[in-house]
């Protein structure tokens, strides 16, 4: 076999292809009225005549494996073809989509928003970056209250007047200046402190604060509001209790705890042996910011609540590490599903 048909033997055997009109083009190249072998065939009175009997012979085993190429070809694409038909299963259902899951802060947040929008409350946001007047002034702190300290907060490009909130509470003068009295708005956000972070504590967290202002509100409006809140929020079984306490915008302030969920009430260490688990402050709204915000005290009173949702969400889902909720982990936040 001359050079030439050796390549053309190399180039038949090596050609591959799954699609029909492929393996026609294949043969139409070879053998059609103008295909390769064909003209090779044509010529054939152009070889020397000792050559011509060999060289026929060859042309022609090209011919026949061109031939059985073609034949084997169309019945591997017809094969593959039943095959798909047949493995189809129609009734098979379709691959699912994996659906995110919506943060277990904002789900927790959602449902503490809407306990309190089906008693009457409106949801009111303000700025994370704010003014001491609204953040500690207005609020009644005194100027030489430790949260003001460099050490509890983040200021601004070391501008003593504007820092990052440090709670919610700055909300509620927003909406105090906006408008008379009656006032019934719950806020929630996000609030900044200068503190270490560690499974306890994190330098960002969300609060929820409330606050209800009219004529006659009084402390048991506030107690009867908060035992609401807490059964709706963990059930109809949970108790409430009120611990005095301290805090410059209200007068007298309270610490709400609920019984602890895992134990009933009997002791274990999620409560600390106590049966009770702390989950937030409150108390009447202090005259002092009444006046600040041009409300008359005298006309009007009030009380305000504020709550960590971290802290309402880890009570929730027994979740340990508050850091868990800041690190982003696929795994860790596929667990929540939107209530
Ligand atoms: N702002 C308080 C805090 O950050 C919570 C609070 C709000 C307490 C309203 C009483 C009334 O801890």
């Amino acid at each position: 076999m001359n050079g030439e048909l050796e390549l053309l033997k190399e180039e038949i055997g090596a050609f591959l292809t799954a699609s029909m009109e492929e393996v026609d083009g294949f043969r139409l190249k070879y053998l059609g009225k103008k295909g390769v072998l064909t003209c090779m065939f044509d010529n054939i009175r152009n070889i020397a005549p000792e050559d011509r009997k060999e060289f026929g012979k060859d042309v022609n085993d090209l011919k026949n494996s061109v031939l059985e190429k073609v034949e084997h070809l169309k019945q591997t694409i017809e094969n593959s073809k039943k095959h798909t038909v047949e493995m189809l299963d129609l009734s098979r259902p379709a691959s699912s989509i994996s659906l995110g899951s919506r943060h277990p802060i904002s789900v927790v947040n959602r449902k503490i928003c809407k306990v309190f929008e089906k008693i009457g409350f409106t949801v009111s946001e303000g700025p994370e970056i704010e003014d001491d007047w609204h953040n500690f002034e207005a609020l009644n702190f005194p100027p030489e209250h430790p949260a003001r300290d460099m050490q509890d907060t983040f200021f601004v490009e070391k501008n003593p007047d504007i820092a990052l909130r440090t709670h919610t509470s700055s909300i509620q003068v927003r909406v105090m200046e906006n408008g008379p009295p009656p006032i019934r708005v719950i806020c929630p956000g996000r609030v900044f402190r200068n503190e270490v972070v560690t499974a306890r504590s994190h330098c960002i967290f969300h609060q929820i604060e409330g606050l209800y202002i009219d004529k006659n509100v009084s402390f048991a409006d506030m107690k009867q509001t908060l035992l609401h809140f807490a059964k709706e929020m963990f059930g109809s079984h949970v108790k409430i209790r009120l611990r005095p306490s301290y805090f410059p915008f209200t007068e007298p302030s309270a610490e709400m705890d609920i019984s602890c969920d895992i134990c009933g009430g009997k002791g274990c260490n999620l409560c600390k042996y106590s049966g009770w688990v702390e989950i937030l402050g409150c108390g009447m709204v202090d005259p002092n910011v009444l006046k600040n915000t041009n409300i008359n005290p005298d006309q009007y009173s009030g009380y305000a609540f504020g709550m960590g949702i971290e802290r309402i969400t880890q009570q929730l889902y027994k979740t340990k590490d508050i850091r868990l909720f800041f690190e982003n982990d696929i795994r860790f936040l596929s667990q929540f599903r939107a209530v």
